[in-house]
């Protein structure tokens, strides 16, 4: 029988910056969805990918000296960049796709000129507003308090030539689709959308640019570059091979099942993203589901505010799995979330140490201490067998359908949250049941104390399964300690009580999920953070220089003058001062007064000749008068500050002018 498709795609991601944790959210999300899927037994096409067009980053690149290309390059597969991010999280994606491949830039090319030449997409002029950190155009209405409604920052104004798609034509369609269907989730999502766009009156949309050139041109009049969500929307499908022969899977797999995207972005995917679809005359996704956003003390976490959280430092220092779970496990999939550094250990100790750790080392200790790690034959069954017996089989039976009904929901966090309720009633099992009691008399109660292990065993095996899209490295562990192999592995297998064979090796291994001493590991995290901080900083940095023009006579008033240090000392209850004794050239000692003790010992000044200017008016510093300035050299490194005095060779004489 031929298997079931089941197609599912995250946002790509805008290469600008490093990812952070709210988007390894999403493409977690997408993961365990998609390994979900696989253990039902559907053929699944996993999609993630960049999106690496627009102004944005061509004004990133100039910055940094480099070319986009090369930009982009560094931030998809340079060390730490995307690609290695999704490989240390255990992303499964089958496919990862970067819009500035060539086979996606043609069938964009391909895409706008169809929509042209139907008639959808027609030149006329823009003017509006742009948001360049979104790359989205708003029209003076759609703004808040004049800024972007989305983002909160200044808008710019703009006019040019572009080209339009008719979404307008397409209003009573989308209209449609979002209000009597379940294409838009979560359904809160709908009346946003409709209230805020459709309702308002939908406008056509500018999708060409003329004022940069980082983006698909377009083919039949150069000088315009295709609107950066047009070309990024299409990776869903040119991906599959849509109007290129790099992939042969559009027939099999298009339409998605489901678009996982973050709320920000619904607008463009529940309605220029059908419209288009609509003009091209292809089938519509069947579902996009609107995420929250992942908050830091109330706020977007976000590159260009500064308050990101990054993924690299959390999961090395706790585990992907354990990241990954904290992710799924405590934040409802469509609603915002407070992320914490204390919430995540908190979620480790509580759920994953406690709860399903305990667990599992509990049972397996068990099995091995009273019956050396194998179950004796027989033992799923017993003559005499208590309430709770039946309860704990009761629930982890009936556990996968719950599961799965809120999986095909889109709701992890709380078919998680059903795992854990059978968790904790297996080990609340173990106290009613109280194995240690049972074995001070195994002639007697030998054989109940053997059931009640299997019942552990297998409850436990069954949330294994079910945890095994969360947690995928854990599992196996899991699986390997309580003498569950992959025949008792699989999706079937989970409804099926009692499927374990009874004999199956049982091996103690090393503790799943360790417990972590809170405080030790905040303070550790934050210096981690700190450090990081720093190293991001640039190596070395100057300040720009001064463009205002000074004119020459203005200059030559300043009087530099070469200085010989005779004594130097610290100055008292001063931290930063140093007060130099110099020979200026004129017979009379000349005080100075500076604040660089932080970079200099005054002994290793003494005999040093220096540049000073002389004819600054004295200033009191400490109580102690100041006749001019050292002149030194500045930058930064690392964000910590240098400082170099100027020395000069010692033959130049004390006095000597400096022009
Ligand atoms: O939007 N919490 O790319 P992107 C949760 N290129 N999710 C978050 C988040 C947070 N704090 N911050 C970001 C784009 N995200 C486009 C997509 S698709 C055809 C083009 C999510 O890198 C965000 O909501 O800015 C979005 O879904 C995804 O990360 C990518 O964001
Ligand atoms: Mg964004």
């Amino acid at each position: 029988m031929e298997k079931e498709k089941f197609y599912i795609t995250t946002p790509i991601y805008y290469p600008s910056d490093k990812l952070h944790i709210g988007h390894t959210y999403c493409t977690v999300a997408t993961d365990a969805t998609a390994r979900y899927q696989r253990l039902k037994g559907r053929d699944v096409m996993f999609l993630t990918g960049t999106d690496e067009h627009g102004q944005k980053i061509e004004d990133k690149a100039r910055e940094a000296g480099v070319s986009p290309k090369e930009f982009v390059d560094n931030i998809v597969d340079g060390p730490r960049g995307v690609k290695d991010l999704w490989k240390l999280m255990n992303i499964s994606n089958d496919r990862f796709i970067r819009t500035t491949d060539e086979y996606h830039v043609k069938s964009i090319q391909k895409i706008f000129k169809k929509m042209h030449d139907k008639g959808d997409i027609y030149k006329g002029t823009y003017k509006g507003k742009y948001c360049k950190p979104c790359e989205s155009f708003w029209t003076e209405s759609q703004l808040v308090d004049g800024k972007c409604p989305d983002c909160g920052r200044e808008v710019q104004d703009a006019e040019e030539e572009a080209y339009f798609f008719r979404l307008s034509k397409y209003a009573d369609r989308v209209r449609d689709l979002l209000e009597n269907t379940d294409f838009l989730q979560p359904r809160s999502r709908v009346n946003e959308m409709v209230k805020n766009f459709i309702d308002p009156g939908l406008e056509d949309l500018c999708v060409s640019r003329t004022s940069f050139t980082w983006g698909i041109p377009v083919d039949f009049d150069p000088g315009h570059v295709v609107y950066v969500w047009v070309d990024a929307l299409f990776n869903y499908t040119t991906a599959l091979g849509f109007l290129n022969d790099q992939y042969h899977d559009y027939e099999k797999y298009w339409p998605a099942d489901v678009h996982f995207v973050g709320k920000e972005i619904v607008r463009f995917h529940s309605i220029i993203w059908p419209a288009m679809l609509m003009s091209m005359e292809m089938p519509l996704p069947k579902h996009v589901f609107g995420h929250g956003w992942l908050l830091l003390d109330g706020g977007k976490m976000s590159k260009s505010k500064g308050n990101v959280v990054d993924p690299y430092i959390l999961a090395e220092k706790f585990g992907v799995d354990a990241l990954r779970f904290f992710l799924m496990r405590t934040f409802p999939f469509g609603s915002d979330g407070n992320f914490s550094n204390e919430l995540l250990i908190q979620t480790i100790n509580t759920d994953l140490a406690n709860d399903l750790g305990n667990l599992v080392s509990r049972t397996t200790a068990m099995a091995g201490k009273y019956f050396g790690g194998a179950l004796p034959a027989g033992c799923s069954r017993c003559e005499k067998t208590e309430p709770c017996d039946g309860e704990l089989t009761a629930a982890a039976s009936a556990l996968r359908d719950v599961y799965e009904k809120n999986m095909d929901a889109f709701a992890p966090h709380t078919a998680l949250a059903e795992i854990f309720k059978v968790i904790q009633r297996a080990n609340k099992y173990i106290d009613e049941t109280a194995p240690w009691a049972l074995a001070k008399d195994m002639d007697a109660n030998g054989g109940r104390l053997a059931y009640v292990l299997y019942n552990l065993l297998e409850a436990t095996r069954i949330c294994g399964i079910l945890l095994t899209p969360f947690i995928p490295q854990s599992c196996e562990k899991l699986f390997a300690q309580i003498g569950a192999d992959a025949d008792v592995q699989t999706w079937d297998s989970a409804a099926r009580w009692g499927a374990r064979p009874e004999t199956a090796p049982v091996a103690k291994g090393e503790n799943l999920f360790p417990r972590i001493d809170m405080e030790k590991a905040l303070k550790e995290l934050d210096a981690l953070q700190e450090a990081a901080k720093k190293a991001a900083l640039p190596a070395l940095e100057v300040e720009p220089q001064l463009t205002e023009k000074v004119d020459f006579d203005t200059f030559c008033k300043s009087d530099f003058r070469a200085v010989k240090v005779k004594a130097c000392e610290a100055v008292k209850k001063s931290e930063k001062l140093l007060r130099f004794t110099l020979d200026d050239g004129t017979g009379t000692d000349r005080q100075i007064l500076s604040g660089i003790h932080k970079f200099y010992e005054p002994e290793e000044l003494v005999g040093k000749t220096l540049i000073a200017i002389v004819n600054l008016p004295p200033r009191k510093m400490m109580g102690l008068e100041s006749n001019g300035m050292l002149i030194s050299a500045v930058h930064t490194e690392k964000g910590e500050e240098k400082l170099h005095l100027i020395m000069v060779d010692d033959a130049i004489p004390a006095g000597a002018k400096l022009c």
